[in-house]
């Protein structure tokens, strides 16, 4: 089947490329509020945010801590409101996301940005459907919110629970896909009953992405093709569109390209051009309907 694919180089808080109601899909996963790697992301995407750390500095309170958070929580929120816009009735959007912890001014606490996205996501006018939690077996428990957990932690009642699931929150925009009895591509589209039961159970147990890639990818922080994978498959039929507007180093659109679906992903950071050529395969790219449009 003949997909098209289109990778933006710009910013997604506008998507002036799309009109309204155009996408099936939107699978996603944007910089973490409050973890670390991301901070100078924030701060250089909105003067807001890097003013306020500037502010923090000098008051070292609690409230300016407060409107960090809130702060890289508007920036991602103009984002889903522009999905939103562009998803057609009944389109589902997968937001990937993971909560933070942090000690700031001394005080360890969660940031749970996953209830933060669903509280926007709610006001914006999506319905809110089960989320999927992803079990990563990898990370280590924390002592007193600093590394690992080491020989002190036996003793009650000061060690935290260690942060091994991120979220993959479910939204729905308007109501129920309807479909002709017999839809073609539909019935193509089909998963087994061995996927569903997989699939749509609440717990993903699945590995990360490789460690041993260069820094440069890690920094994009990519998840693994099986949740791009399953959820493309779960949620858009061969021949819709399936968006990323955090496309970091291309996972969605390669998977999308796979599963016979179209693709559109916008990405802030030109130096990823390299890192997505490589993933979604450069002789793929020339035989490809894709087009890198440098906005
Ligand atoms: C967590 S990474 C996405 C990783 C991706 N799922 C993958 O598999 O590689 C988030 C990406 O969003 C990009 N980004 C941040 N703000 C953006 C914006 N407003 N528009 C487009 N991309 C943005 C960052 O540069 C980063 O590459």
């Amino acid at each position: 089947m003949h997909t098209e694919h289109k990778i933006i180089l710009g910013t997604s808080e506008q998507m002036l490329e799309l009109p309204d109601c155009n996408v099936q899909l939107m699978v996603t996963s944007p910089p973490y509020p409050m973890i670390k790697m991301w901070d100078d992301l924030f701060a250089q995407a909105d003067p807001k945010i890097a003013k306020l750390w500037q502010k923090l500095n000098a008051d070292c309170q609690e409230e300016t801590v407060t409107e960090i958070y809130g702060a890289m929580h508007d920036y991602l929120g103009k984002v889903w409101q522009e999905a939103f816009r562009v998803l057609v009735d009944g389109g589902i959007a997968c937001i990937n996301v993971g909560d933070a912890t942090r000690t700031i001014n001394g005080k360890f606490k969660l940031y749970p940005n996953h209830s933060r996205i669903t509280e926007i996501c709610e006001k914006i006018g999506f319905t809110t459907l089960p989320y999927i939690l992803w079990k990563k077996p990898t990370t280590k428990p924390k002592y007193k919110g600093k590394g690992a957990f080491l020989g002190s932690g036996f003793l009650p009642p000061n060690a935290y629970v260690t942060l091994d699931c991120e979220f993959i929150l479910l939204f729905r925009k308007g109501n129920l896909r309807k479909f002709l009895p017999h839809d073609k591509l539909r019935y193509e589209s089909v998963f087994t009953k061995a996927q569903r039961d997989i699939w749509f159970s609440q717990i993903w147990t699945l590995k990360g992405t490789r460690q041993t890639v260069n820094q440069l990818e890690r920094r994009t922080a990519a998840y693994p093709d099986e949740i791009a994978d399953r959820l493309i498959k779960m949620f858009s039929v061969k021949g819709e569109t399936v968006l990323d507007p955090f496309l970091g180093s291309g996972t969605t659109t390669k998977i999308a390209i796979k599963n016979e679906r179209n693709s559109i992903g916008y990405e802030t950071d030109k130096n990823l051009l390299p890192i997505l050529n490589k993933k979604i395969g450069s002789k793929e790219i020339k035989e490809l309907d894709l087009k890198i449009i440098n906005r």
